[in-house]
């Protein structure tokens, strides 16, 4: 299909979600209350490392209302579930909660106390008394580092050339360590379970808040020795999961044993506090990075050692280096990353899982190169633009990184800058201009759709994938009018819903780019269906082949002559609809390396005289390939720039260093951009469709524009301040010190 025809896909739409969403409809994980429901709430660890000396329930047992407490000495046995990601099973934290009387982590679930109302099961939570036998533990990374040697990610190192020797050699080169702080994911949405086992059919429903129904159902069906088939899992609706909601936590895991224990459904929360410590993080970093040029600005050397905090109970790399192996051209090169535990529960992904930490650390690091060689920031990565991905030896399917430097530099209006630091003013303020490149890899995965053509005229698309707020469900919809030709208000969508036919997880970006050819085939198969019920109808087509007939505008018939509509072939054959299926595999072909592009570029306010700094100018000028709905996927990149910003200057979880426990476990304490940080902000789409990576053209958009802001944000800071930052979050009082309104 050629894109001037193109009705729906590169459209701006409203989400087909919204109404319902607005109006209350929408029903989210703990919205449902089932008939003899029961509620569950945790009792949580108030050391950070040791063991349970005992756990007295007795007080608690005789609050109104208390139906069952569980702990360590009381909890079902289960299967530790098998960690096969390429099986579609997965758990973030590998211990089974309650599995004994181990604390590796403040926050974890000691006990759990089932009551007839929320209220009073967290009353009587709260009066479970357990006493402890604690060690000293270790809740930041430089403590761990002292402590621990680091155990190396030998999977994920990259190596060429000889850079240690080139390093060392080469006329110009940096050298600097980067530190970026633990973030917590702050979905609106908490985590929660709804679970109801029926003993009689042996059938288990979870609702659950997950961005993955398929894996939650496998994974839970695992654990509990259940076929698949008597799992169910349901999430119609998330209030998003920026990666924590990817993989199955013990409090989801909690409930469903309970359920089963107890005959009736259960409903758990994870209270706010909790999910600081019990439903993943993104870990601390600490990142080495060597760079040198020849001396005209050419990359000699790029060396990226990166090591970051995991949990006692799983070893999780932050990968740092995955754009840099990558992004700019470089013969000697090398990338490594480490882990190093401490008492904190399991890191997990979190949007742009090390690419975003990465990226600070790398476009921090070209920053100080280009000063160092005495290039502009944006020349200087333009000398080093690059269309082959050297860690593969291959092409890149489609790149616009030179436009996305030059476009951007030209809409921002970068050749007003003057490169000295504080030099650019404007009244009291002092302002910086900061670039960096994003970067992220295009992905994609197996998918199935099904299509149905229904005797209402209606469409209706259903599929085990879920939209996690990031318009998925417009997106089918805009696939599937489009496949049909039909109005996008005849279609209607269904997601989260294990049920549905295999769907993917929403993660790395790949949803839209892995369902929509799955959707648009399975449209064409729903349509030879109903030519195959049309010819056999009798009547006008009674003597055609397919190939003949046409569907366009919802009817199907001969070019130019008489049309049928979808309702009128299938009642008279008493049907009620025509379904088609389709199957798509994620796989790539192998003459290619497949990632998406862009660059932000920052403006910062520096008020040395009151000490104010505001991020007041962002645009993001974004490489993904055809862009299926501006009007959503400028959505992701405006969310994405927001954690960037939280990142750069707010989020960082932080621990009591003597007790082990979260201390701004809150949403006041905790800080993240309000609307007031939240600068004038313009994204920029390149729209150059990649038919290299899929027949829409389409890759990914939702973790891009996470990459890359931190190191743009500090860049613009050191312009305007002359400060190099390389610990983020970046604080005021790093700022204040000496600075240059004292020097004129
Ligand atoms: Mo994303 S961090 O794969 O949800």
């Amino acid at each position: 299909m050629s894109e001037s025809n193109q009705r729906y896909i590169g459209q701006a739409r409203p989400r087909i979600d919204g109404p319902k969403k607005l109006s209350g409809e929408a029903r989210y994980a703990a919205d449902h209350h089932l008939p003899d429901m029961t509620y569950a709430y945790g009792v949580f660890s108030t050391i950070a490392s040791g063991r349970i000396n005992d756990i007295d329930t007795s007080a608690a047992e005789a609050m109104p209302g208390v139906i069952d407490i569980f702990h360590h000495d009381r909890f079902p046995s289960l299967h530790r579930s098998p960690d096969n990601f390429a099986n579609g099973t997965k758990v973030d934290e590998p211990r089974l909660p309650f599995e004994d009387d181990r604390i590796y982590y403040a926050g974890q679930f000691v006990a759990m106390v089932v009551a007839e109302s929320f209220e009073q099961a967290r009353a009587a939570a709260y009066e479970v008394q357990v006493s402890y036998r604690p060690d000293t533990p270790i809740t930041r990374l430089e403590e761990a580092l002292e402590q621990h040697k680091p155990t190396p990610d030998e999977g994920s190192r990259h190596e060429r050339g000889n850079p240690d020797s080139a390093w060392k050699k080469a006329p110009q080169r940096i050298e600097a360590v980067y530190n970026t702080a633990m973030e917590t994911h702050n979905p609106m949405e908490m985590h929660a379970s709804t679970a109801a086992w029926d003993g009689q059919s042996g059938r288990l429903v979870l609702y659950e808040s997950t961005q993955g129904v398929v894996f939650t159902r496998n994974t839970i069906a695992r654990m509990f020795g259940l076929l698949q088939d008597k799992v169910e899992v349901k999430a119609p609706f998330i209030g998003s999961g920026f990666g924590g909601k990817l993989f199955v936590w013990p409090h989801a895991v909690a409930a469903c044993a309970a359920t089963r224990s107890l005959g009736r459904p259960v409903q758990l929360m994870v209270p706010r506090a909790q999910m600081f410590t019990t439903t993943g993080h993104r870990p601390a970093t600490r990142q080495t990075l060597k760079l040198a040029t020849d001396a005209d600005g050419r990359l000699q050397a790029v060396i990226h050692d990166s090591v970051n905090s995991t949990s006692m109970l799983a070893d999780v790399p932050e990968l740092c280096g995955r754009c840099t192996k990558s992004l700019y051209a470089c013969d000697n090169l090398r990338v490594s990353h480490a882990t190093v535990p401490m008492n904190c529960g399991t890191p997990t992904a979190m949007r742009a899982p090390g690419a975003a930490p990465g990226l600070f650390a790398l476009e921090s690091a070209m920053d100080e190169m280009a000063e160092a060689v005495g290039m502009d920031p944006v020349a200087f990565r333009l000398r080093n633009y690059t269309e082959r991905d050297g860690s593969q030896d291959l092409p890149f399917s489609s790149i616009h990184l030179k436009q996305a430097l030059e476009e951007g530099a030209r809409r921002f209006g970068w050749e007003k800058r003057t490169a000295k630091p504080g030099s650019m003013r404007d009244g009291d303020e002092i302002l910086g201009w900061g670039v960096a490149a994003c970067n992220w890899e295009a992905l994609k995965v197996d998918a199935k759709a099904q299509v149905t053509l229904q005797a209402d005229d209606r469409v209706l698309v259903s599929c085990a994938t879920q939209d996690i707020g990031t318009g998925t469900y417009t997106v089918i919809a805009q696939g599937a009018a489009e496949a049909l030709g039909v109005p996008i208000e005849s279609i209607d969508v269904e997601l989260g819903d294990s049920r549905y036919i295999y769907g993917p997880l929403s993660g790395g970006s790949w949803v839209t780019a892995s369902i929509l050819p799955a959707v648009a085939q399975a449209a064409r198969a729903a349509v030879e269906e109903l030519k195959g019920y049309a010819i056999a109808r009798g009547g006008p087509f009674e003597s055609r082949k397919k190939d003949d007939l046409s569907f366009e505008n919802g009817a199907l018939g001969v070019k130019g002559g008489e049309m049928l509509s979808v309702a009128e072939i299938l009642q008279a054959r008493r049907l009620a609809n025509a379904v088609g299926e389709a199957s798509t595999s994620g796989e790539l072909g192998k003459a290619y390396s497949y990632r998406s592009f862009g660059a932000h570029f920052v403006e910062v306010r520096w008020d040395p005289g009151i000490s104010r700094l505001r991020v007041s100018h962002v645009l993001s000028a974004i490489d993904v390939g055809k862009v299926v709905n501006p009007r959503t996927a400028a959505n992701q990149v405006e969310g994405a720039v927001a954690m960037g910003l939280g990142m750069a200057l707010f989020e960082h979880t932080e621990f009591d260093q003597a007790s082990g426990l979260p201390v701004n476990n809150d949403y006041a304490e905790y800080l993240v951009p309000s609307h007031a940080d939240f600068p004038d902000m313009e994204v920029m789409f390149l729209h150059y469709p990649d038919y290299n990576f899929t027949s829409e053209g389409a890759r990914g958009v939702g973790e891009i524009g996470t990459t890359g802001l931190a190191g743009a944000v500090a860049n613009a800071i050191y312009h305007a301040t002359g400060k190099r930052i390389r610990d983020i979050p970046i604080r005021l009082e790093q700022l204040m010190v000496d600075d240059l309104a004292a020097t004129g």
